[in-house]
C-alpha cells in the first residue's frame, strides 16, 4: 500500500505512520525480500510519550505498509532506539536467520530519581519475519555504567573478527563493544573526546564500511542535538579506519550529512549487502511537536543511497535517493538549453496539481538561480544557488504555516563541495518536503514546509541570467492512484 490517506500536509510518497507520534527510525533491515522499517513510536498522543516500537514494510523503500507495534513498553521501562540485525549464524541461539532487535531500555522512574543509570541496553527476537518479538530474559544486556545520556545502538557483524561490533552514543562520544553472541558485551573503545561538533548530546550512531577507490573506509555517523549547522538536529559523520577495536578519523574537519533542518537520526539498513542506505527521521527537535499535522506527527525522507567522492584532499560521503525511487515517475516535460533571465514560468508545462515532483537540472555556476515553488494563496519555497557565496538554500520563509514555532521560517544555507563549474541536481518534493541533492548527493539539504494550498505553480529565477543546460521535470504518482 502507498498512502491512501489525503488529509492536508499528508506526505504520499514518504512514511508516516497512519496516527499519532513518530521520530526516529529504528531497526531497519532487508530480510526475506522484503525492508522493515521500526520507528520510535507513541501510540496515545500526537506528541513524545512513552516510547514503542512502531513497524513498517515495504517492498521496495517507498510504498510502505504500517504493521502492528513490534515492542512496547515493559517493566525495564520505554523501548528507546536501535537496531536490528539477522543473525544468519544464530550466534545468540534464538533460531537461524532470527531477527534480533537491539534497542534501549529507558526507566522513568530511574530518570525521575537521578541515578543517572537509568538507560540500558536489551535484545529481542522474531523468528517470523518481525510479526512476533520475544524479549530476552537476560536483559538488559548492557548495563549503566553511570552515564546519563547512554543509548541507541547499532551493531552490525565485523567480519574480520567474526564479532558483532555495537556502536552506542554515550553523552558526549561515541563507545565501541563487541560480543560473540549479542548477549554478552565487551567495552571496546571510546571515539570523539576532541572530535566532531559538541553543541549538543551525541545519539543515533551508525558505523559501516564502503569501499572507494579500491578502499574500505569506515563511516560514522553522529546525530546531534542541538548544535546543527543550520540550528538544531542534525547528523555530523567521520570518515576513516575501523579495525574491531577502535575508530580512527582521517580528518579534522566536522562534515553533516544534510544541511537542511529536517533528517535527523538518519541510520543505515541492515544487510542490504554493499548498499548503504540511509533513511532519518524528517523532523527536528526545535518543532517536531508542534508541526501543524492532524492526526500523526512526523514522516520519514527517502530513503538515500550513500557513496564516498574526494573532493581536494577531502573525502565526503554522498547521498542520492535510491534508484527505486523511479517507480514513481508518470508524465512531466525536459527543456534543453533554455535561458533564464528574470523569471521563467513553468507552471503550464508542469500541469501539477498535486506538488508530487521530482526536478533533475544541469546548469553552471555562472549566476544566482532558484527553483520557486508557489501556490495561489502567494506561499513560495525557494531551493536555489548563491553565487557570491558558493552556498545553496533553502527559504521557507514564506512557505505557508510557519507561526507555530519562531525559527522555523527561515532560510537554510549549505556550502557547496563540489569545485567544477557543472552544477547537476536533483530535487524532490512531496506535499510538505523537498529534498536537495546537489552535485551529485555531495550537498544535501531536506526541510519540511506546510503551504496553505498544495505548490502547483512552478518557475526558475536568476536575476544576472543563465542558461539550464538540461532540466527534467517528472510528476511523481504514489502507485494508488
Ligand atoms: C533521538 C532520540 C534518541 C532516543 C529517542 C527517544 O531523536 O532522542 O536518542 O533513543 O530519540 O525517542
Amino acid at each position: 500500500m502507498a498512502q491512501e490517506l489525503r488529509e492536508q500536509y499528508r506526505p504520499q510518497f514518504h512514511f508516516t505512520p497512519k496516527a499519532n507520534w513518530m521520530n526516529d527510525p529504528n531497526g531497519m533491515v532487508y530480510h526475506h525480500g522484503i525492508y522493515h522499517l521500526f520507528f520510535q513510536y507513541y501510540p496515545h498522543d500526537k506528541v513524545w510519550g512513552p516510547m514503542h516500537w512502531g513497524h513498517a514494510t515495504s517492498k521496495d523503500m517507498i510504498s510502505w505498509e504500517e504493521q502492528p507495534i513490534a515492542l512496547y513498553p515493559d517493566t525495564l521501562g520505554y523501548i528507546f532506539s536501535g537496531s536490528a540485525v539477522v543473525d544468519k549464524a544464530n550466534t545468540a541461539g534464538f533460531g537461524k536467520d532470527a531477527l534480533v532487535a537491539i534497542f534501549t531500555h529507558h526507566d522513568p522512574v530511574q530518570e525521575k530519581q537521578k541515578t543517572g543509570r537509568h538507560e540500558t541496553q536489551s535484545i529481542a527476537y522474531s523468528l517470523d519475519d518481525g510479526k512476533t518479538w520475544t524479549k530476552y530474559e537476560g536483559n538488559p544486556v548492557i548495563e549503566n555504567p553511570g552515564i546519563s545520556d547512554f543509548r541507541d545502538p547499532k551493531v552490525r557483524w565485523f567480519e574480520p573478527q567474526k564479532k558483532w561490533i555495537m556502536t552506542l552514543a554515550t553523552k558526549d562520544r561515541i563507545t565501541f563493544y563487541s560480543s560473540p553472541n549479542l548477549k554478552s558485551w565487551t567495552r571496546e573503545s571510546d571515539f570523539g573526546a576532541k572530535e566532531g561538533g559538541h553543541g549538543g548530546v551525541w545519539e543515533c550512531p551508525d558505523l559501516f564500511p564502503i569501499m572507494h577507490a579500491g578502499r574500505q573506509i569506515w563511516v560514522l555517523i553522529v546525530n546531534i542535538n542541538p548544535g546543527g549547522p543550520n540550528k538544531g538536529s542534525a547528523g555530523q559523520y567521520f570518515l576513516g579506519d575501523f579495525d574491531g577495536k577502535t575508530f580512527t578519523p582521517n580528518s579534522k574537519e566536522t562534515k553533516w550529512l544534510d544541511f537542511g533542518t529536517d533528517n535527523y537520526a538518519a541510520v543505515t539498513f541492515a544487510n542490504t549487502g554493499s548498499r548503504q542506505i540511509l533513511l532519518g527521521w524528517m523532523s527536528n527537535w526545535q518543532y517536531a511537536n508542534v508541526v501543524p499535522t492532524d492526526p500523526w506527527r512526523s514522516a520519514m525522507t527517502i530513503a538515500r543511497e550513500l557513496g564516498l567522492k574526494t573532493v581536494g584532499k577531502e573525502i565526503y560521503l554522498t547521498s542520492l535517493t535510491v534508484k527505486e525511487l523511479d517507480v514513481l515517475n508518470s508524465t512531466g516535460f525536459s527543456l534543453n538549453r533554455v535561458k533564464v533571465k528574470g523569471q521563467l514560468d513553468l507552471t503550464e508545462k508542469a500541469k501539477n496539481k498535486t506538488g508530487l515532483f521530482r526536478i533533475d537540472l544541469k546548469t553552471k555556476n555562472t549566476a544566482d538561480f532558484s527553483i520557486v515553488l508557489a501556490n495561489e494563496v502567494g506561499n513560495e519555497l525557494m531551493v536555489g544557488y548563491d553565487k557570491a557565496a558558493n552556498q545553496y538554500y533553502i527559504d521557507r520563509t514564506n512557505s505557508g504555516k510557519t507561526d507555530f514555532e519562531k525559527g522555523f521560517g527561515k532560510k537554510h544555507i549549505a556550502p557547496r563541495f563540489a569545485t567544477g563549474s557543472d552544477i547537476p541536481l536533483t530535487l524532490i518534493g512531496d506535499v510538505a518536503s523537498v529534498e536537495l541533492f546537489a552535485d551529485n548527493g555531495l550537498t544535501v539539504m531536506t526541510d519540511i514546509f506546510f503551504p496553505e494550498k498544495p505548490m502547483s505553480k512552478l518557475s526558475i529565477k536568476s536575476v544576472s541570467g543563465i542558461t539550464m543546460d538540461h532540466l527534467k521535470y517528472t510528476i511523481l504518482k504514489p502507485s494508488v492512484e
